[in-house]
């Protein structure tokens, strides 16, 4: 397929291949569209290629990141061909019809903590997910504003807040059976001591210390006791937006908390589950979100089976996720994923610590290469 085809007729030839498009750093930063990322993905639907966004980013419904994207490329996509950081949260809620992610961990009924991203959207999206009940950092301040004395408790925090549900604890203590990090957190400090609080807490009951580790265990060996799990998005130490440096990604805040937890326990490694580009869980749910994309495209309109596919180029701007990703994942359908890293995001060149089949400038030069190696 060559990208010079002035023939602006949609091909309806089959390909055995389609893309997966990171999307900060390669075809947005920050607000901002790449002048060449509509061109790339005009180049694709006009040869009927499939693609899917595969984003570390999140904290809003699937439906509102790919309107945001239509509106900045100025091109129609469905929610149906985008997967965010906490998309994959959805198969651990009771009545999800996909399989839990991690069948070990099932599905989690009861109250859970989503954390990270702004106003009240992480919430809406996990009651969307059909979690039973969603708590907020915001939710735990305005009950007990002391909790955090740091942070500010004016309307604006107590609009977005909602009364905690009564608790079921010998006590009445409310019982938080996981803790999600849907985003990045705005407030660090207020974050990680909810979190610590509650994985030093007895069986993920609020306010309460596990007798098996006391009220300070500053300086003692932790011991389990029924706490929550706990669930981040990603694992992104950095990103690229608008400013001419990498930012912090959730990875840091994970970091973060990780250095707290360590001192607070006397040494003790954090337990966390943590999905997101690299994780190849992540790229086994992107894999059958494409593969749904290709086969039944928008709300199942589509019938027949394409033809196999047989590769993926994943198309990334930060070796450390979208290229160790791509290269580790070993796909059950046979699908090799071809990572394909750009310059224009966080990386900018020199020695990949994670070696892509090809790096080029931007997403329209990583799609050119790919048509053209697919003849
Ligand atoms: O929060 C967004 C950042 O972690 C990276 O997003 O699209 O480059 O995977 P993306
Ligand atoms: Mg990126």
């Amino acid at each position: 397929i060559r990208d010079d085809q002035k023939d602006g007729v949609k091909e309806k030839k089959d390909h055995p291949f389609a893309f997966a498009f990171d999307i900060d750093g390669v075809l947005l930063l920050g607000q901002q569209a790449y002048p060449t990322a509509r061109r790339a993905l005009e180049l694709l639907n006009r040869h009927n290629v499939h693609y899917i966004f595969l984003t570390n980013g999140g904290g809003k419904f699937e439906h509102e990141r790919v309107s945001q994207l239509s509106e900045k490329l100025s091109l129609p996509f469905s929610p149906a061909q985008i997967v965010l950081s906490h998309t994959p949260f959805r198969t651990f809620a009771p009545p999800s019809p996909f399989p839990p992610l991690l069948p070990e961990i099932g599905k989690i009924p009861g109250t859970v903590l989503v954390l990270g991203g702004s106003a009240d959207k992480a919430r809406s999206v996990a009651l969307h997910y059909g979690f039973d009940n969603v708590v907020t950092s915001k939710d735990f301040l305005v009950a007990s504003p002391t909790l955090w004395p740091f942070a500010t408790v004016n309307n604006d925090v107590r609009k977005l807040a909602k009364p905690l549900p009564t608790g079921t604890g010998p006590s009445g203590e409310l019982q938080i059976n996981a803790i999600f990090i849907y985003n990045d957190p705005r407030d660090w400090g207020l974050d990680i001591q909810l979190i610590v609080d509650l994985l030093l807490s007895h069986r993920g009951y609020v306010g309460t210390r596990s007798p098996l580790n006391g009220v300070s265990t500053a300086g003692r060996a932790f011991q389990n006791d029924g706490q929550p799990t706990l669930f981040f998005g990603c694992d992104d130490l950095l990103w690229a937006n608008e400013y001419h440096l990498p930012r912090l990604g959730q990875g840091a805040f994970k970091k973060a908390l990780e250095g707290v937890w360590r001192e607070v326990t006397g040494g003790a490694e954090l337990q966390s589950i943590t999905i997101g580009k690299p994780f190849p869980e992540t790229y086994k749910f992107a894999e059958g979100v494409l593969s749904h994309w290709r086969n039944k495209g928008e709300e199942g309109t589509m019938t027949g089976k394409r033809e196999e596919l047989k590769r993926v180029y994943m198309v990334g701007d930060n070796p450390a996720s979208d290229i160790a990703g791509a290269n580790g994942y070993k796909s059950e359908e046979g699908t090799e994923w071809v990572g394909c890293l750009v310059k224009s995001g966080v990386y900018k060149g020199g020695e990949p610590e994670h070696v892509p089949r090809v790096v080029v400038e931007d997403v329209l030069e990583a799609v050119r290469w790919a048509l053209e190696r697919e003849g």
